[in-house]
């Protein structure tokens, strides 16, 4: 059988399985067994698939049809336009994600401004997971120290692969622990993206977000326990001027900002929207 025709032949099998992107996927499932870039995909559509290739396809192709998201098959996720390394014991970064990163370059840029020379810009990645968030502030900021926890022992060694990746291990302390616990600080800087999906939802999400860890989704009984513990203990470590910028559920800004608010008085507390319009991520600055 040739190339053009698997294509097609795997983009239906795809679509007969319910997934949004067929066609995309499609793409992407070939180009990964054939290990050949999208212009080749296209400019052979007479070129023959080998029985290993065939093998390859399918193996993953099973994987797919059996509910695992594709960044796990490839075992890659581009996030703020960096290439990351995942697998089914990290969560896989999301676009809406990136906006904590655009709120907290735009942050440390304009206080990185007012510090004299050589004093670098000291960020907290709390939850940081594949370290996405972390590697994507140091890879864009030369000057800052940034320090990355997780609770999960097996996410930090993917973060730190990553870091790696990225030339960046010498700038980021990967550190394991609950929240800020073995963070000592101060931080001019403290972002994350926590677990904040009630747990009685958790059951009614989308079979391929249910092969993500428990941990990395359940925010307990509302969905705001852990941010309940970590706006505190980021606040108590952070300098003044300084600031926290947090993913949440669009519904939770409100109440989030009330918890913020209780912490610091003279705290200041905006909330931003995604692409989708959809209130995604809570920045609290401190004067
Ligand atoms: C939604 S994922 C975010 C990962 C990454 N920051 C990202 O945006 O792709 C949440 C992460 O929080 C971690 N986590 C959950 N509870 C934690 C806790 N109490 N202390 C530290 N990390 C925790 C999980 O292991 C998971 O990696």
């Amino acid at each position: 059988m040739t190339l053009g025709r698997f294509l097609e032949e795997t983009r239906l099998a795809l679509e007969s399985h319910g997934v949004e992107e067929a066609s995309l996927e499609a793409d992407l499932f070939l180009m990964k067994a054939l290990d050949i870039d999208r212009s080749r995909l296209y400019s052979s559509p007479d070129r023959p698939v080998t029985l290993e290739e065939r093998q390859t396809l399918a193996r993953d192709l099973a994987r797919r049809f059996n509910g695992e998201p594709w960044p796990y098959i490839s075992g890659y996720r581009e996030f703020y336009g960096l290439n990351l390394r995942v697998n089914s014991r990290v969560f896989i970064p999301r676009p809406e994600t990136e906006l904590v990163v655009d709120l907290a370059l735009e942050f440390a840029r304009e206080l990185a401004g007012s510090f004299p020379a050589g004093r670098p810009i000291r960020i907290a990645d709390v939850c940081t997971g594949s370290g996405a968030i972390a590697i994507a502030l140091a890879v864009h900021l030369p000057q800052a120290a940034v320090y990355a926890t997780d609770i999960s022992t097996q996410a930090l060694e993917t973060a730190r692969l990553n870091c790696q990746d990225h030339g960046v291990e010498q700038r980021v302390t990967i550190l394991e622990g609950d929240l800020l616990s073995q963070m000592q600080g101060p931080f001019d800087l403290v972002v994350s993206n926590p677990p904040y999906i009630s747990r009685g939802d958790i059951p009614y999400l989308a079979r391929e977000v249910r092969t993500e860890t428990l941990v990395s989704l359940d925010g307990g009984e509302d969905g705001l326990e852990v941010i309940r513990s970590l706006v505190p203990q980021a606040i108590s470590k952070l300098s003044r001027p300084g600031g926290l910028i947090m993913e949440i559920s669009p519904e939770q800004g409100e109440e989030v900002c009330s918890l913020i608010r209780s912490v610091v008085s003279d705290g200041n507390c905006t909330l931003h929207k995604d692409l989708a319009g959809r209130q995604r991520v809570v920045f609290a600055s401190l004067p």
